[in-house]
């Protein structure tokens, strides 16, 4: 199975998460790809088998402008085999905490095969470690059913 992570970060947050997921696939023996959206070539898509997605929020609850492009690709017909996640930073100081998240989250639920879905406050902490195994094995065993 060939599986990608692409993500957004200005500050750092969400990068320093996606490393720590990426880092965990790496312990279980499995190989991930691991993009900053900027440099994913979309057209991709396609040849992956499961896609997790990071992003920060900005704005309101907002998705970063520069993830928008992949979200509208994800939009914009059905994609039943491709395995999914969503992570990501935000601030609880903001009414909409992680609003990007819930955002792909409901893309994701809809056109994809959604396995899971994670929101940590600003930079990750040890403490956030168990939650982050705990999306790390979601996505496994959802591999490993379509295996
Ligand atoms: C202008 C601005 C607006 C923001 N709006 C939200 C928001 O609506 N909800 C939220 O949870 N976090 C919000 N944040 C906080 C960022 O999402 C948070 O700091 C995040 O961890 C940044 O990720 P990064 O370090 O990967 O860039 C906002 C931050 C800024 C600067």
């Amino acid at each position: 199975m060939k599986l990608t992570i692409v993500y957004s970060s200005i500050s750092g947050n969400t990068e320093e998460l996606a490393h720590m997921i990426m880092e965990q696939f790496k312990l279980k023996g499995l190989d991930i790809a691991c993009y900053r959206v900027e440099d994913f070539p979309l057209h991709l898509l396609p040849t992956f088998d499961g896609l997790l997605i990071g992003t920060y929020t900005w704005g309101d609850g907002e998705v970063p402008l520069e993830m928008i492009p992949l979200q509208t690709q994800l939009n914009s017909r059905s994609w039943e085999h491709l395995i999914t996640g969503v992570f990501g930073t935000g601030d609880s100081f903001y009414p909409k905490f992680c609003g990007a998240v819930n955002a792909f989250r409901d893309s994701l639920k809809d056109k994809t095969n959604l396995a899971v879905t994670l929101k940590v406050e600003l930079l990750p902490q040890e403490s956030d470690m168990g939650r982050i195994a705990t999306f790390v094995d979601r996505i496994i065993e959802r591999m490993s059913i379509l295996a």
